[in-house]
């Protein structure tokens, strides 16, 4: 397995109290292999993905085990990880998409200059090198004159293509595992079609793994193998996407599907709680 999740815990202290945010989760997931994560606001999708990246709010504790193969067959230990370790994480092994592509690109640098930092400092790619390999992939994320629109700063993108530099910086070390944390809500839905679509592409050529965190099940469906779902910080059912949502077993998960209006209906967008 790529990555094993064993009993995780995520625990914040407020001052009200213990929040237990997450509880005793397990999932693992294999090289290129595809898991939705689904469940309502608050379920603790997003807190379980920040703690194995190292990426959990000062007020958190956390415990259990997170090991992901390692590049020469002794696995990692992330959780606990020393920040060092877990920075060249981040940059090489697991990248993360957020809903909002301004959380993850410096608004105060060209795009070719963070572009250009990133694969020389993970691929050691020289200057020119590095530089015709990030306009190659803005090209690939379909970012039309791409040669010109590098030299950009962040603002100057619309929100559907800063989404997509996103992912081309992302992408572009090559990582054993993709992160996506609602990745489309904010953007129209022909966006979010394209922009999915050309992750499911890149995964293809990389033979990235992916973790995809959604509301929207009809996603899911489309764009998963595996799913978790996901109440109170919990999993309550988990499995082959078809099978799960063709007979879910937990009264919650089939309180889920009702609420999504058509799923079976070709080309339907279905969507719940968009709002939350
Ligand atoms: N820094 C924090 N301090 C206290 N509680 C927190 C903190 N961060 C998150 N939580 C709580 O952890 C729980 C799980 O949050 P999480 O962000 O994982 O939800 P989610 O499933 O991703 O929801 P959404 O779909 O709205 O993004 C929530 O109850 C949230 O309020
Ligand atoms: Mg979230």
């Amino acid at each position: 397995m790529l990555l094993d999740v064993a009993d995780l815990n995520v625990v914040f202290d407020t001052p009200d109290g213990q929040i237990d945010a997450v509880r005793g989760i397990d999932f693992s997931l294999a090289a290129g292999q595809a898991l939705g994560i689904v469940g309502e606001s608050g379920s603790g999708k997003s807190q379980s993905v920040l703690a194995l990246m190292g990426l959990l709010a000062s007020n958190a504790h956390v415990s259990g085990s997170a090991r992901l193969a390692g590049e020469r067959g002794q696995p990692l230990e992330l959780l606990g990880a020393a920040p060092r370790v877990l920075n060249r994480v981040r940059g090489a092994r697991i990248a993360m998409i957020f809903q909002d592509p301004m959380t993850a690109l410096n608004p105060h640098l060209r795009i070719v200059t963070q572009m250009t930092e990133v694969l020389t400092r993970h691929r050691g790619l020289g200057r020119s090198a590095a530089r015709r390999e990030a306009v190659a992939m803005l090209e690939a994320v379909r970012i039309p004159d791409a040669a010109r629109r590098i030299r950009y700063y962040p603002h100057q993108f619309s929100g559907g293509m800063r989404q997509r530099v996103m992912i081309a910086m992302s992408l572009a070390c090559e990582p054993d595992i993709l992160v996506a944390d609602e990745p489309t809500t904010a953007l129209d839905v022909t966006v979010q079609a394209d922009i999915l679509e050309l992750i499911d592409a890149m995964r293809a050529r990389t033979n990235t793994a992916l973790i995809l965190i959604t509301h929207d099940l009809g996603v899911v469906a489309g764009h998963t193998e595996q799913v978790l779902v996901m109440r109170a910080g919990q999993v309550v059912e988990r499995g082959n996407v078809d099978e799960v949502f063709a007979a879910p077993a937990h009264d919650y998960t089939r309180a889920l599907l009702a609420a999504v209006p058509r799923l079976e209906t070709p080309h339907a967008r279905p969507r719940i709680d968009q709002a939350g």
